[in-house]
């Protein structure tokens, strides 16, 4: 497996991908509004509009995705295809993104929504750190949508240690 930016021939797996990973990592934990405007068209919309900020994980296929914000040091997804899941793929999809802003911002931040356990059980185990709730605007394609999100952080060392 090897962890790559996004090409456009991974734009039309990349979308439902990321949608059928969202939907397991939100579904009943988000405002029913935020629920409605996540159809596929948003993926599609979006994925396009995120590429140049995409990473992916690839085997002989494409395993997943994490889209990084680099003005501010976010991780603004994380999606690992469901059968792809529990081998290390994200792990490695996380340490990318912590090594491409490594010396670019001393802390690297999130928002999870409460209800994710897993992914909460994940980021604490990669050495992330839960800071306390906050309110997260998201897109739509008909304004903002308030989402009650737990905001997690790393530190950045300016030299990499191995986690
Ligand atoms: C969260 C997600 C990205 C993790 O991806 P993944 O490829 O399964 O991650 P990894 O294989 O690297 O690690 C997953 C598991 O191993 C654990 N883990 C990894 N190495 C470990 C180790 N050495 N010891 C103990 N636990 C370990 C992680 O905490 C996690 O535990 P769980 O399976 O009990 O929940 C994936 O589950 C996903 O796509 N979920 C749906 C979308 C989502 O929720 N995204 C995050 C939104 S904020």
């Amino acid at each position: 497996m090897i962890v790559r930016p996004a090409e456009p021939a991974d734009l039309p797996t990349l979308a439902p991908l990321w949608r059928a990973a969202w939907l397991d990592g939100h579904t009943g934990h988000v405002p029913a509004a935020l629920m409605d405007a996540r159809g596929p068209d948003h993926f599609t919309a979006h994925i396009e509009k995120y590429a140049a900020s995409t990473l992916v994980a690839a085997g002989d296929r494409v395993l997943g995705l994490i889209i990084l914000g680099d003005e501010d040091g976010e991780v603004i997804q994380l999606a690992v295809d469901q059968s792809a899941r529990g081998q290390g793929v994200g792990g490695a999809l996380l340490r990318a993104a912590e090594d491409r802003f490594r010396g670019r911002h001393s802390q690297t931040w999130l928002a999870v929504v409460p209800g994710n356990t897993r992914a909460r059980r994940f980021y604490e185990f990669h050495g992330w750190r839960d800071t306390g709730p906050m309110t997260y605007q998201a897109p739509t394609a008909t304004g903002l949508v308030d989402v009650l999100v737990q905001r997690y952080v790393k530190d950045l060392d300016a030299i990499r240690r191995t986690d």
